[in-house]
């Protein structure tokens, strides 16, 4: 899906050099698909540094890396490799804006928000919160505001370096961040009260939101709080309606239809 959050024309393959090795690991899984191969290829011709820098970073793609290097880039121009960089870049825009956290906060979904969309959903007060794949911390900082504790878990480096400079610069001393994965956080059973995330779940929902609740104490909530994207969805999540979710909707100063979720988990 492109969502058009950069323009790619602007940004060089020198970005993967910012990318981490789980972003690595999927960008160069695909080696079935010859085009994508050949314009990774192209894209990553002029970019030698780059490529030693992945094959380093990445040891387990490196039957990717062959297969680029078995591509002869030389019959093509300067404008067809720069074409080929612009739509890897394009493709990948979502890691691309990982690496530059200034971009990602100027992207609609964060810019148009608004916390009071995640206040009606729950009272934090006094409340220790996680927040999954927590990005620049939108919603993070927006629950610091109202909860004793949040721990703002985050897989990109780049993302959880940009929240510590933050928290640093605006001396917030409720809010921890971590690395880890929804899949697989790093904290004991039990710990939280409230468990938020935006934009993380959705590529397995049963293990996602198993992992969830092993980390909720008993009683405690789930609310999955999206950005004011300008996407117009014709329903809620059905998969999250499916498991017992509550569902919540407004309409973005874009004219997206936004949905939100809550549930509170017995154990
Ligand atoms: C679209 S951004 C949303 C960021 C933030 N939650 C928000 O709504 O503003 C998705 C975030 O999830 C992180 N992410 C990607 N895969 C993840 C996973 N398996 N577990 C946890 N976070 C993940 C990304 O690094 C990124 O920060």
């Amino acid at each position: 899906m492109v969502y058009n959050w950069i323009d790619a024309k602007a940004y060089k393959m020198d970005c993967f050099l910012f990318f981490d090795r789980w972003i690595l690991d999927f960008i160069f899984q695909n080696i079935e698909d010859s085009d994508y191969v050949g314009d990774m290829a192209k894209a990553l011709y002029n970019y030698p540094y780059v490529k030693e820098f992945i094959r380093k970073k990445a040891p387990e793609v490196s039957g990717f890396m062959d297969a680029i290097d078995r591509v002869d880039c030389t019959k093509y121009s300067l404008a067809e490799l720069r074409e080929a960089e612009t739509k890897i870049l394009q493709m990948h825009e979502t890691f691309v804006v990982y690496a530059f956290p200034e971009v990602m906060n100027r992207v609609n979904y964060i810019r148009n928000w608004s916390p009071e969309y995640l206040y009606r959903l729950v009272d934090l007060t006094e409340k220790t919160v996680l927040d999954v794949g927590a990005g620049t911390g939108r919603l993070t900082f927006a629950a610091a505001k109202m909860a004793k504790k949040v721990y703002a878990s985050e897989p990109c480096d780049c993302l959880r370096e940009y929240m510590r400079d933050y928290i640093k610069q605006e001396k917030i001393t409720n809010v921890k961040v971590l690395d880890g994965f929804v899949e697989n956080l790093p904290f004991e059973d039990n710990t939280f009260d409230v468990v938020i995330g935006g934009h993380v779940v959705g590529d397995d929902y049963d293990k996602e939101i198993a992992e969830i609740t092993r980390v909720l104490k008993d009683g405690g909530i789930i609310v999955l709080c999206n950005g004011d994207d300008e996407f117009k969805r014709k329903g809620p999540d059905q998969e999250l309606v499916k498991r017992g979710f509550e569902w919540f909707v407004h309409e973005s100063i874009e004219g997206g239809i936004i949905y939100d979720y809550r549930i509170r988990v017995k154990k």
